[in-house]
Formats: C-alpha cells, sequence, structure tokens
C-alpha cells in the first residue's frame, strides 16, 4: 500500500499528529491522508501540509490498512452508519477518541484491530505525552507502528486501559495547568519589573527547561529540585512559599479531579 496512514477528522488533534508525522520524516506527504465532511477544513488541512483530504472516510478506509480515528466522541455514531464505509481484518484502528472504550470501538469494527490512545495537544510542538492502550486483538506489531507514529511528535507510554483516564489528568488535562503555572510566573515577573512578554517567554523557557532535565538526566524531580537550592539563598525562599501555600496538595488534587471527570465521562 503506498498509502501508509489515513485519519478519519482532520480537525485539530489530527493535524497536529499529521504535522509531526510528516516534519519528522516517519512517513511523507504522498503516504498520509486524511478526511473531512468540510471542504474548508479539507482545504486548510491539504494547503498545510500537501496531502490528499477527501470526503468520506470510506476513501480512507479504501486507502491504507492503518486508520486514526479522530473525530468528537458525539460523531462516532453518524460516522460508522456511513455509506460504504467497510473495515475488515486487514486494519489496524489507533483511537483518540476521549472516553471511548475499547469494547465500544470493537463493537462497531468487530474485524478490525483496535489500539487505543491519550494523546495531548503538545505534539502540534513536536512535545506530545501520550498514552495508548492494546485492544484484544492488537499485535505487537500494531503496538509498534501505534509507537512510531506517537514518538514522532513526543513521548508515548504503554499503559492498562482502565489508566488511560490518568493519562487524561497528567497528559491530558495538565497541559492547561501548565499554562496556568507559566502565565502566573510571568505575571510574578511583571510584578517585579520585567516586561510582559519577556517575563512569559523566560517563565515558558524555564518549564521546558526544567521538564528536560528531568527528562534527559532521569534524577527524580526532588533531587533536581534540592540540587537548585542553596543554604540560605534565594531559590529556597521561594520554595518556602510555594509549600506555605500547598502547592503539592493543589496539583495532586487536580490531577486527580480530571481523572475522575474522565471516568464519568467514560461511563456515560
Ligand atoms: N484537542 C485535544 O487536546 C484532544 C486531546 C486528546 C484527545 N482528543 C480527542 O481527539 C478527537 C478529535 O479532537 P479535535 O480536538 O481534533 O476535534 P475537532 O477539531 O473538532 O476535529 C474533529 C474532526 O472530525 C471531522 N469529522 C466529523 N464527522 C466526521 C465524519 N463523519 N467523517 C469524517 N470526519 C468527520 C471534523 O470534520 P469538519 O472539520 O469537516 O467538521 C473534524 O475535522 C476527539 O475525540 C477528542 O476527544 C482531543
Amino acid at each position: 500500500m503506498s498509502v501508509k496512514i489515513g485519519f478519519i477528522g482532520a480537525g485539530n488533534m489530527a493535524s497536529a499528529m499529521i504535522g509531526g508525522i510528516i516534519a519528522n520524516g516517519l512517513y511523507t506527504k504522498d503516504e498520509v491522508v486524511a478526511c473531512a465532511p468540510s471542504a474548508s477544513t479539507r482545504n486548510k488541512v491539504s494547503a498545510k501540509y500537501g496531502i490528499k483530504v477527501y470526503g468520506t472516510a470510506a476513501e480512507v478506509v479504501r486507502l491504507t490498512d492503518f486508520i486514526v480515528l479522530s473525530v468528537k466522541p458525539n460523531q462516532l455514531q453518524d460516522l460508522f452508519a456511513e455509506d460504504g464505509l467497510k473495515f475488515d481484518d486487514s486494519h489496524l484502528v489507533m483511537s483518540i477518541v476521549a472516553g471511548v472504550k475499547i469494547a465500544t470501538l470493537e463493537a462497531y469494527v468487530p474485524d478490525s484491530r483496535i489500539v487505543r490512545v491519550m494523546p495531548n495537544h503538545c505534539c502540534l510542538a513536536g512535545e506530545g505525552a501520550a498514552g495508548y492502550s492494546r485492544g484484544s486483538k492488537a499485535t505487537d506489531r500494531d503496538m509498534e507502528r501505534v509507537r512510531d507514529v506517537l514518538s514522532s511528535s513526543g513521548i508515548a507510554e504503554e499503559v492498562k486501559e482502565s489508566d488511560l483516564d490518568a493519562v487524561t489528568g497528567i497528559a491530558g488535562s495538565s497541559t492547561a495547568f501548565m499554562y496556568m503555572v507559566i502565565d502566573a510566573m510571568a505575571d510574578g515577573g511583571v510584578l517585579c519589573g520585567l516586561p510582559r512578554e519577556k517575563a512569559i517567554r523566560l517563565a515558558a523557557q524555564s518549564m521546558l527547561g526544567s521538564a528536560k532535565m528531568v527528562l534527559k538526566t532521569g534524577e527524580h524531580p526532588d533531587k533536581l529540585k534540592d540540587s537548585v537550592c542553596s543554604p540560605g539563598g534565594t531559590t529556597i525562599e521561594g520554595v518556602r512559599v510555594l509549600e506555605d501555600s500547598c502547592i503539592r496538595a493543589a496539583f495532586i488534587a487536580a490531577v486527580e479531579a480530571s481523572t475522575v471527570k474522565s471516568r464519568e465521562m467514560g461511563r456515560k
């Protein structure tokens, strides 16, 4: 097959993943296709990435055996009712549809193999963090293909399906928490006299650098924190203020709240 991967849905997440796959050389633009009902989405995505974008899912499913399901949860029913849409045992379906369980997807496409993924939108910047879970028929080779796609724009961890809600909390929703931290740090910089734009850039780069230190050194974050707190110095003063504000408890509770919400939504 000359087409290596096809996206059903060409919205925000599909676009981010297509961008990562092409930019990182996993597949060429001729090896990636997508579909979307609206002409405006089709034109936008084909102009941006130079890929072929079709009007129906049936065309994408005919062209390739590796499908990324990237529609909204409430669009799934209409999608699977589409005339001429035929999934068979050649198809690997990687679903990024939030909250929709493997069992539900397997009922829609009983002959195909499913891998369920929870990505986050940082794959747009090549720094995604995703969790993925194996469906009952997925093979080791299927898992490898999914891992390759996710790794082309970030990191990916295989988890049990029941843990995907926690991945939503720590990697999906948490991007909003991190933006709030950057914004608040920038406010601090402005309060102390820095121009807003410079404060935002410095706060964002400090977060990026700290994250890279954790991932690259493999050190525990607490050890890295200790290594920059000199006795009686500036950093430990700030750390004391954060501890007084119960910042750790707030983050733990935020991740837990998002996880619980994801579980509730999955039950509906
Ligand atoms: N955004 C995130 O940060 C994030 C994170 C994790 C998981 N997710 C999951 O990723 C999925 C996609 O999210 P998104 O933010 O990319 O949504 P989105 O921007 O609304 O994209 C949905 C896409 O699906 C297309 N579509 C709708 N019905 C279709 C059909 N019957 N056949 C083919 N395409 C169809 C839409 O086409 P038109 O453009 O023509 O309407 C649109 O391009 C969702 O299930 C979401 O839960 C999103």
